[in-house]
C-alpha cells in the first residue's frame, strides 16, 4: 500500500488503509465524472466510426491536419493549435481521463482547431485516409525498454508502415523523448528503413535558439522519468516505400548487436 499522508479529518477512520480506500474512491469518482463529461465535449471523438477521409467536415475547413500521438493531457495538440491557428491539431490517446484535460483547455480557450481522438494508436490507419495528415508529433511516448516490447514503440517500423498509409509524402514525423534508448532506436530505424533525417538534436534545450513549437512542455517531460537530464529531438520523413516486415527480423538482431535498448537480455 502506498504511503498516504492525509490528515485524519479528510477520511473516515484513522488507518492508512482507510485513507487509501478513501483516496481511491475519490479518484474513481473523478475519473467517472470525466468519462461522462468527455461524452458531451464537442471536440472529443471516442472510438468513432467513419472518420476516415471525413475530417474536413468535422473541422469545417481543409486546413492541414497535425497529429499528436500518445498525447496524454494533450499539451502539444493544444500548444500547436494556439501557435498555428491555420492548422487542425488532433491529440490521440487511449486514456479518456488524460484527454479530458487537453479537451477541456481547448474548449475553455475556444480553440476550434483542436480536437481529441480516443483510440488505440495501433488502429490509427482506420481513422485517416491517404495523404489526409500533414505532420505527426510523438511526444514522450513510453520507451518500452524491454526488447520483447520493441514492437510497441511508436517509432517501430510496424507503426511507420501505418503512418505511411495516411501521412502526406512530404510530411514530417517529430519525436521528443527523454529516453536515450528510444532516441538511439529511432535513429537506427531511420537509417535502416531509408527515412530522411531532417533534424537530430541530442540535447534540445542546450541549443541557443529554438522554434517555439519545440519549447512546448508536456506533463511526462516534467516527471523526468528517464533522468537523462536531456530531451532528444528527431525530425524525419518516410521513404516512398518502407521495407516490409521481413526487414524487422534484421532490426531485432541489430538492436542486440549494437546494444541499443535498456534490457539487453530480452
Ligand atoms: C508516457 S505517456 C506521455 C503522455 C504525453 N505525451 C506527455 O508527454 O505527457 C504515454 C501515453 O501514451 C498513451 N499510449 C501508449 N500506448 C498507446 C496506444 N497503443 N494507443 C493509445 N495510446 C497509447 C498512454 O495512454 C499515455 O497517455
Amino acid at each position: 500500500m502506498p504511503e498516504v499522508n492525509l490528515p485524519a479529518k479528510f477520511y473516515p477512520g484513522n488507518s492508512r488503509e482507510h485513507a487509501f480506500r478513501y483516496l481511491c474512491e475519490i479518484m474513481g469518482q473523478k475519473k467517472l465524472q470525466r468519462f461522462a463529461e468527455l461524452k458531451t465535449f464537442p471536440n472529443v471523438l471516442e472510438f468513432p466510426e467513419n472518420m476516415k477521409g471525413n475530417w474536413i467536415s468535422f473541422f469545417k475547413n481543409d486546413n492541414p491536419i497535425v497529429l499528436e500521438l500518445a498525447c496524454g493531457k494533450g499539451e502539444y495538440a493544444v500548444g500547436l493549435g494556439e501557435l498555428f491557428p491555420e492548422k487542425n491539431c488532433i491529440g490521440i490517446d487511449l486514456k479518456g481521463n488524460r484527454i479530458w484535460v487537453g479537451a477541456k483547455k481547448a474548449l475553455q480557450d475556444q480553440l476550434t482547431n483542436v480536437a481529441f481522438l480516443r483510440t488505440e494508436i495501433d488502429k490509427i490507419a482506420d481513422y485517416f485516409s491517404k495523404n489526409e495528415v500533414s505532420e505527426i508529433w510523438i511526444t514522450f511516448p513510453d520507451p518500452q525498454l524491454r526488447n520483447s516490447k520493441a514492437k510497441k514503440r511508436l517509432t517501430h517500423p510496424k507503426f511507420l508502415r501505418q503512418y505511411h498509409q495516411f501521412l502526406s509524402p512530404s510530411g514530417y514525423i517529430h519525436l521528443k523523448t527523454d529516453s536515450p534508448d528510444l532516441y538511439q532506436f529511432t535513429k537506427l530505424v531511420i537509417e535502416k528503413y531509408h527515412c530522411t533525417l531532417h533534424k537530430d538534436y541530442d540535447d534540445l534545450y542546450s541549443l541557443e535558439k529554438n522554434l517555439p513549437e519545440l519549447q512546448i512542455k508536456t506533463y511526462y517531460e516534467s516527471l523526468d522519468i528517464a533522468q537523462s537530464k536531456r530531451v532528444h529531438y528527431l525530425c524525419f520523413s518516410l521513404p516512398e516505400q518502407i521495407p516490409g516486415k521481413e526487414k524487422d527480423e534484421e532490426l531485432k538482431k541489430l538492436i542486440l548487436i549494437e546494444n541499443i535498448t535498456g534490457d539487453k537480455n530480452t
